[in-house]
């Protein structure tokens, strides 16, 4: 299974040893089979909230595992069909949150979530990376707000969409900018239409909220392309 330009871009920033993944809202945990295959972590949990999704994950893996005949699932992976608002992280273990392909207000509420439910110790390791459909800009405010800092972010074209994946963890002291700096080239091409799309969209927004939206339009418009 080839995966998608979206979900490579998240598979490459897994390359550093790490104790756990998790692949949250995995879906048919495309993401996490990718991981699992390359042995990127030394366990791997699935995580998504649809029962018949999860179980045939579950049988997928055990199916994978007799025919390997290797590894005991309980060592390399685990499924859990649960709100990812409420897993909890393991303390003191080099770990990865990666949340994608799912709308930014869900996305920010569950990072806050997550946040909530778990130690400072356990948070404090573990590196978020994250890859919301829309509303980047209030998920960049909302990371702000939780102190979280930026370790990279990148832009991905695929399919004629663009999605904005933010890797994050408290152990960074760089701010999250709102719209994203580094991501930016706009010598390309697809940046630049990007950038035109989000200002066509906030524009629209423009008349629910007239104060914010048009900071969050200056704040696009500040950004250099010409
Ligand atoms: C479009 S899929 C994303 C799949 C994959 N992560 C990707 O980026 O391609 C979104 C998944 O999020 C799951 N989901 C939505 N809200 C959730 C929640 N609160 N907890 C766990 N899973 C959730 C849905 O069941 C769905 O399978």
């Amino acid at each position: 299974m080839k995966l998608s330009k979206r979900l490579s871009a998240i598979d490459s920033l897994i390359a550093q040893p790490t104790d756990i993944v998790w692949d949250c809202c995995c879906d048919h945990g495309y993401l996490g089979l990718a991981l699992l295959k390359r042995n990127a972590a030394k366990k791997v949990i699935f995580v998504d909230i649809v029962p018949t999704l999860m179980a045939d994950l579950e049988s997928l893996l055990m199916r994978v595992s007799a025919q390997q005949n290797s590894h005991s699932s309980s060592e390399q992976w685990q499924v859990m069909c649960k709100d990812v608002g409420r897993i909890l992280l393991g303390k003191n273990i080099k770990q990865t949150v990666v949340i994608a392909g799912v709308g930014g207000e869900l996305l920010l509420k569950l990072v806050q979530q997550i946040i909530a439910n778990n130690s400072i110790e356990s948070v404090q390791n573990t590196r978020f990376i994250l890859c919301p459909v829309h509303h980047t800009y209030d998920v960049r405010v909302g990371l702000n707000m939780l102190g979280l800092g930026l370790i990279s972010e990148q832009l991905v074209c695929e399919n004629k969409r663009f999605y904005e994946i933010i890797e994050v963890s408290f152990n960074s002291n760089t701010k999250v900018s709102c719209t994203g700096l580094h991501m930016w080239d706009f010598t390309n091409k697809e940046h630049i239409t990007y950038k035109q799309q989000l200002l066509n969209h906030y524009n629209k927004m423009l008349n629910k909220d007239e104060v914010y939206y048009q900071k969050v339009i200056t704040d696009y418009q500040g950004l250099a392309d010409s």
